[in-house]
């Protein structure tokens, strides 16, 4: 979804094209979209309203074939081919007679075919109602997209009754939830309409599908057959209903539903389990549109489901807890972490060593107990006791090797082991969950030796979720843990040799003459840029073809000499990362300084962040996350530290892909030798400079970190951090974001950005990062290294505290 958004501007120049050339629905024999970057023109419905083609997945180079939503920004999917199989880049999806519709890989291997078994297909045919149909010549329908649902009904599509034994792979039609919300493979869920006539939600075991109970039922059994549910039917104006033998409806759709005429319907079984029908103004098609509610199946989800096997909504050991639109929330308890920290459904683990009787000597007095209110995991359990008190059943726990857990309630103590599953938070409980653990932490995991995963890798980031996760315990021991990380990141960087920091440092800069670079830019003529230091001229330069450079002409009079001056450019020539302008080479001739570096064409993200054309949220994310690597190498990878000062939207230049590179770094060294306090406040650029600059407090690496805080604010917002065109509370970017998050209205600092508001996890997230960044005590602020990794989603976030603790802001 939002892969595609990216692209959304460059789509919508193509719409009007489309239209007229593609508008028919009509596919015929021989036709073919092949999936590539953008550029992949989908097959439209007659009215536009639903279109059939790739669409690119979270890991960029996958694509899915699928049905959405054309008209409306979210470009919601409803059908999908290949969940389980992603195509990769240039695969092809052609309309042959025999074999109908088939997705080939550019090697030639078949990845997706709708097989047509009832003779050659003539045609096919997008429709306006979503449904994708392959005929033949008679115009008999041989294969179409509506009997064979993925985990989206829309009017006008049924289910089945199953057959007793019969399965997804079997030919039976049922809904089945994606993995995650961006992941498409084959989810937990499943929607159907059994044998028995009950239209269920019940969850499966994932690599067999094999069905677990279910926690939902339309109660449309009966023992006279024919009087059973026959069909789960959603008509075309928009009612979901199980349609009994004897021809009667029994409704799943409460209250009235709006026209389907002017209004969108789709009933959709959601990867977390719950089973939703949504509606929407056909006619908002602007930024001002959603989908609305109009009913969620269950009730509630962490209540409803509890199966004797399986997980529950939120993985083994997780809890969840029902959030105001009925979606689970999962969160792990004090002492667990996420078992896969990019999936909050997935499932935590303990960081600590359970007890399993492993060693006897261990006393009944080593162990306390964590107590959770309202929680409960309803089953795992293997011994209850009543009536019993709190206390006898923690002595219970506590001299019983095998128990991890206990539930008290109203006098029953139930005895649980791990894994815990179906756990849930919720005022019905009415019980406490005690966790036991260990009194002198001895079992408390440690860090893994050997060096941390660099944080660009996804590799093994359990571990770091491990360590990190007791943030999820409370904010004051963020601090102690992110100090931990910034001591073993800069512990472990002497012994770390990044690429291409040793690798030819020495000789790649050129030296230029004066005059060679009076040519190079015809006289000093274009000007591309005025930094804090000096004016940016374009140039072209002969090196074998004419090589486009940006020349800086420092306007700073030269005391020192030409040797230091060397020794600085040198350092910066030494640092090579794809996210940092590339120094070329420089000229010392006189009193002239000059810096040769590479020229992007796309200039600045001051440019695209204010001005111009915006940039999508996946882009600006993306941006984000290259400056914060370009930081990182600076400040802990590079042979020697460097701190860059002034770290602003006008000092990252944008290249062809929209990758950010830090520009002007190393510069402030190499400019201000004298590193006296008198210098400091003409340093770095207002709105952006970090209160330790003023304070006479020493000034480290933590000042850029604020700096990219607020930037990275901007970067979200798309706004400068002081703006005085708007009212005053929202003038100072910082205290705004940080008044919305407070608010719990953080949307606010993305209005009218839909593929940001869509996207709230990762925005909240980034909110929460950038507001640790500018915290005013540096200390509590994090390294970058760890910025990136929170960024990231391999470390949870803790809530921030306010930036501003103290009210002696000096203006
Ligand atoms: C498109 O759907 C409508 C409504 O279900 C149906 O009447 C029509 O026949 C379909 N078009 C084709 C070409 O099958
Ligand atoms: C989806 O998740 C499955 C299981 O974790 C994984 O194997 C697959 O690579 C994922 N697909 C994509 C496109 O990320
Ligand atoms: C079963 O239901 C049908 C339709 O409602 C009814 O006509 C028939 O009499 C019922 N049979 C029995 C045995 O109740
Ligand atoms: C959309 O349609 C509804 C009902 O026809 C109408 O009240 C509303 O003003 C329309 N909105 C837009 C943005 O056109
Ligand atoms: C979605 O639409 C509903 C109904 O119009 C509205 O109450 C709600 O605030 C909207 N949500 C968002 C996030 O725009």
């Amino acid at each position: 979804m939002a892969s595609s958004l990216a692209c959304l501007p460059f789509f919508l120049l193509l719409l009007p094209c489309l239209l007229l050339a593609q508008n028919t629905g009509n596919i015929e024999v021989g036709d073919s979209i092949t999936a590539v970057d953008n550029g992949a023109q989908p097959w439209l419905s007659p009215s536009g309203d639903f279109a059939f083609g790739f669409r690119q997945l979270e890991k960029r180079e996958l694509y899915l074939l699928a049905i959405w939503y054309n008209k409306i920004p979210d470009k919601t999917i409803v059908w999908y081919a290949n969940g389980d199989n992603p195509a990769p880049a240039r695969s092809k999806l052609e309309l042959t007679a025999d074999r109908g519709l088939v997705l080939t890989s550019p090697q030639g291997t078949e990845i997706w075919k709708s097989d047509v078994n009832l003779g050659d297909a003539e045609n096919g045919f997008m429709n306006d109602t979503g449904n994708l149909i392959l005929s033949n010549s008679a115009s008999e329908i041989l294969w179409q997209s509506f009997d064979h649902p993925t985990d989206t009904l829309l009017p006008g599509q049924t289910l089945k009754r199953l057959s007793p034994g019969q399965t997804l792979e079997s030919g039976g039609q049922m809904l089945s939830s994606r993995l995650t919300e961006t992941n498409f493979s084959r989810g937990r869920f499943q929607f159907r309409l059994i044998p028995d006539g009950n239209a269920v939600l019940n969850t499966n075991n994932l690599p067999t599908g094999f069905a677990y109970e279910a926690y939902f039922w339309s109660n449309t059994v009966d023992s006279n057959t024919s009087n059973a549910g026959l069909r789960v039917v959603f008509d075309d104006s928009g009612y979901l209903y199980v349609l009994r033998a004897s021809g009667k409806r029994e409704l799943l759709t409460t209250g009235t539903v709006a026209s389907a005429a002017e209004n969108y319907h789709r009933v959709t079984l959601n990867f977390d389990g719950v089973l939703v029908q949504y509606t929407r103004p056909r006619n908002s098609t602007g930024n001002g549109g959603n989908w609305s509610i109009i009913r969620s199946m269950p009730d509630n989800i962490c209540t409803d489901l509890v199966g004797q096997k399986g997980t529950g909504p939120c993985g083994f050991n997780g809890i969840c807890q029902l959030s105001r639109d009925r979606r689970p929330t999962c969160s792990c308890p004090q002492r667990f972490s996420l078992l896969d920290p990019n999936d909050d459904y997935g499932g935590c683990r303990p960081d600590f060593y359970a007890q399993f009787c492993e060693d006897v000597s261990n006393s009944p007095k080593d162990f306390d107990f964590l107590e959770l209110e309202n929680t409960d995991w309803p089953t795992s359990d293997y011994e209850m006791y009543t009536p019993y008190n709190i206390e006898e059943c923690q002595k219970a726990c506590s001299e019983d090797c095998f128990c991890n857990v206990i539930v008290f309630k109203e006098g029953t103590c139930w005895k649980k082991k791990l894994p815990l599953s179906n756990g849930r938070l919720d005022e019905k409980v009415n019980g406490k969950a005690f966790i036991k653990i260990r009194k002198d932490d001895s079992t408390r995991r440690e860090t893994p030796s050997g060096p941390l995963p660099f944080p660009y890798e996804k590799k093994n980031k359990d571990n770091l979720a491990l360590v990190v996760s007791v943030l999820l315990g409370g904010s004051v021991l963020v601090n102690l843990v992110l100090s931990f990380y910034s001591f073993f990141f800069s512990h472990n960087k002497s012994k770390r040799i990044p690429q291409g920091t040793e690798r030819g440092a020495e000789s790649n800069l050129r030296c230029f003459s004066y005059k060679e670079l009076f040519i190079a830019t015809d006289g000093f003529k274009e000007v591309v840029g005025r930094g804090s230091f000096g004016i940016v001229y374009k140039g072209l330069l002969e090196m074998g073809t004419k090589v486009p450079v940006a020349v800086k002409k420092l306007d700073k009079i030269f005391e020192e000499g030409e040797k230091e001056f060397r020794t600085e450019v040198k350092v910066i020539g030494q640092t090579h990362h794809k996210n940092l302008v590339q120094l070329v080479g420089f000229c010392a001739e006189g009193q002239h300084r000059l810096l040769v570096y590479e020229f992007l064409s796309n200039g600045t993200l001051a440019n695209f962040l204010f001005k111009e054309a915006k940039l999508g949220w996946s882009q600006r994310t993306q941006i984000a996350f290259g400056i914060a690597r370009g930081l990182a190498y600076l400040h802990e990878e590079c042979s020697s530290q460097i701190i860059h000062c002034d770290i602003k939207p006008q000092n990252i230049l944008l290249d062809d892909h929209y990758d950010a590179k830090i520009a002007d770094f190393g510069l402030a060294k190499l400019l201000l030798l004298d590193q006296s306090q008198t210098f400091t406040a003409a340093r770095g650029t207002k709105g952006y400079v970090a209160p330790e600059w003023f304070r006479n407090m020493p000034v480290t690496v933590k000042a850029d970190v604020y700096s990219f805080g607020v930037l990275l604010l901007e970067i979200i917002c798309g706004r400068k951090c002081v703006d005085t065109e708007v009212s005053a509370e929202r003038a100072i970017l910082t205290d705004w974001a940080y008044d919305c998050y407070q608010d719990g209205i953080i949307s606010a600092l993305v209005e009218n950005d839909e593929e940001a508001v869509n996207d709230m996890k990762k925005l909240e997230r980034f909110v929460k990062v950038a507001i640790w960044c500018i915290q005013e005590d540096p200390t509590l602020r994090p390294t970058i290294k760890m910025a990136i990794l929170m960024l990231e989603d391999f470390v949870q976030v803790a809530a921030p505290p306010c930036p501003c603790p103290f009210t002696s802001v000096v203006g």
